[in-house]
């Protein structure tokens, strides 16, 4: 297990990785962090356990205050597992899989349009900042989180293409899901992030833009580490 962020603070070099859903930035991020031995901060991951327990705990997701004191308290801890997802626990359950359902991702969406939710989460996403470094998987990880990060990259991909890869990936877990249905919701999320007044998904004026549309997952991994190659310390 490797648990960042319990050391103070660090001039560890960062690598963002923001994009819409299904761009591929997970497998790529953490693909990227493997290679270079660094830490990886699932971003999405910290919103979307606090969307689950706010469905768990019956709290109105449009309740900011009482989701801003739910970011700020929930007993959320990971387990950094470099070849698979992180492992999520809420208190003693483990929500690993819980948090992966079209609902919590929407929760998800919902509760990361709250400013006092992000405000909340912000110490605790730049704490993952450690030596050797962080590959940092988001949306606002270039702009808001780590705006001096030493390499930005923003990955995209049609609504399309990413529905396709959501849905092979739900098929791949045994789960049915109907294609038309998984575009709609995803277009529906992008556009609850892309117009939400904090934090919205943009790139960077900084960032590096890959569409992976029709590149494979070892391409953009080749691409970001021949870019990433002068932070090797
Ligand atoms: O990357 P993901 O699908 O696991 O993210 C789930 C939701 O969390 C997504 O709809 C947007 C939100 N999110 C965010 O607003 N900021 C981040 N840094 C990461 C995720």
């Amino acid at each position: 297990m490797r648990l960042a962020g319990e050391d103070g603070p660090s001039l560890a070099p960062v690598i963002t990785i923001d994009g819409p859903s299904g761009s591929g930035k997970g497998t790529i991020s953490r693909a990227v962090a493997r290679a270079l031995g660094w830490h990886f901060l699932d971003s999405g991951a910290l919103y979307r356990g606090v969307g689950v327990a706010a469905l768990r705990a019956g709290i109105d997701l449009a309740d900011a205050s009482a989701l801003a004191q739910l970011a700020l308290n929930a007993d959320i801890r990971f387990e950094d597992r470099i070849d698979s997802e992180p492992h999520v626990w809420l208190g003693s359950d483990d929500i690993s899989d819980a948090i992966r359902t079209e609902e919590a991702g929407q929760a998800a969406s919902k509760v990361a349009a709250q400013p006092a939710v992000r405000a909340a989460l912000l110490a605790r996403q730049q704490a993952f900042q450690q030596p050797p470094g962080l590959v940092a998987d988001g949306r606002d990880m270039g702009t808001i989180v780590f705006p001096q990060a030493e390499l930005k990259v923003f990955l995209t991909a049609s609504a399309a293409e990413r529905a396709r890869r959501r849905h092979k990936q739900l098929s791949e877990k045994g789960i049915r899901a109907i294609l038309p249905a998984l575009l709609r919701e995803i277009e529906e999320r992008d556009l609850r992030d892309r117009t939400r007044s904090v934090a919205p998904l943009v790139p960077a004026h900084d960032a590096h833009t890959i569409d992976s549309t029709s590149q494979s997952i070892d391409d953009v991994v080749a691409t970001v580490l021949v870019w990433a190659a002068p932070l090797k310390r």
